[in-house]
């Protein structure tokens, strides 16, 4: 009785550890992927590591939430339910910037401004981001 429940125990620990660094990895990188906006779309979805960009960038310099010109939103206040985390929410049918502009010019923009700046080398061409 005593060593079937250890071995109950030693294979969930083993499940455990088997299923743990997949949830991480998960939660570390986020796929860029817009159907209902990008019907066909021409590149393959973008993964990013938004985990490491948290450590790297200020939240809001790629989040916001603009109103008159000021960026007003709350950096603690950011969550997954909150409509304005998807850049979808916004640049879908948006004429200033539409959603391919977005993302290009937030990421293209810093990655390149890195580099120039000496910074940090970061993707630039297209197959660096949409990954196949
Ligand atoms: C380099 C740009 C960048 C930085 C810096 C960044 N984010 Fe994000 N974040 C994104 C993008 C892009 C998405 C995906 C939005 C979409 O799906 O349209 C996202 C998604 C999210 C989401 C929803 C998805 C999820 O992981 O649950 C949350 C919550 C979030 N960010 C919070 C934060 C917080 C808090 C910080 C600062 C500690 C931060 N972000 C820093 C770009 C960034
Ligand atoms: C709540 C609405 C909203 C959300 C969500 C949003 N944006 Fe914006 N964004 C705007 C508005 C408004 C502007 C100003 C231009 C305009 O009037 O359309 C703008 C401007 C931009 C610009 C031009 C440069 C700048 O910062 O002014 C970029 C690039 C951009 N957004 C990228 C993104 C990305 C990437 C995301 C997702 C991480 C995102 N936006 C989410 C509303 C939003
Ligand atoms: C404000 C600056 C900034 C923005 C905005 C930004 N990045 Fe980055 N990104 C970096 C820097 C800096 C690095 C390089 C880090 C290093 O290698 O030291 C990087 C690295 C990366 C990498 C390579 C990661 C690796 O493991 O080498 C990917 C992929 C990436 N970024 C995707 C994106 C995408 C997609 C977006 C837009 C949603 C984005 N980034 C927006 C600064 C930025
Ligand atoms: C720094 C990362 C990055 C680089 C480099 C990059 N893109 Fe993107 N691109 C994105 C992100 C993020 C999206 C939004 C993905 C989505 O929602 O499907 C996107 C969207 C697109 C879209 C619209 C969605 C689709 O698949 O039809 C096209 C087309 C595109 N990119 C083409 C290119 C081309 C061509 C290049 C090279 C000249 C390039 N991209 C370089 C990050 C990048």
């Amino acid at each position: 009785m005593l060593l079937k429940s250890f071995s109950v125990l030693f294979f969930l620990c083993l499940m455990l550890m088997l299923v743990t660094p997949r949830v991480w990895a998960d939660e570390e990188m986020l796929i860029l992927d817009n159907p209902e906006v990008f019907a066909k779309n021409k590149r393959p979805a973008v993964v990013f590591p938004h985990e490491m960009h948290m450590q790297m960038v200020d939240c809001l310099s790629c989040h916001h939430d603009y109103v008159n010109g000021q960026n007003t939103l709350d950096a603690d206040m950011l969550e997954e339910t909150d409509p304005a985390i998807r850049c979808a929410a916004c640049h879908a049918g948006n004429k200033v910037v539409n959603l391919k502009d977005a993302f290009h010019q937030q990421c293209l923009g810093c990655h390149r401004q890195m580099r120039t700046s000496g910074h940090a080398t970061a993707p630039e061409l297209c197959g660096e981001c949409h990954r196949r």
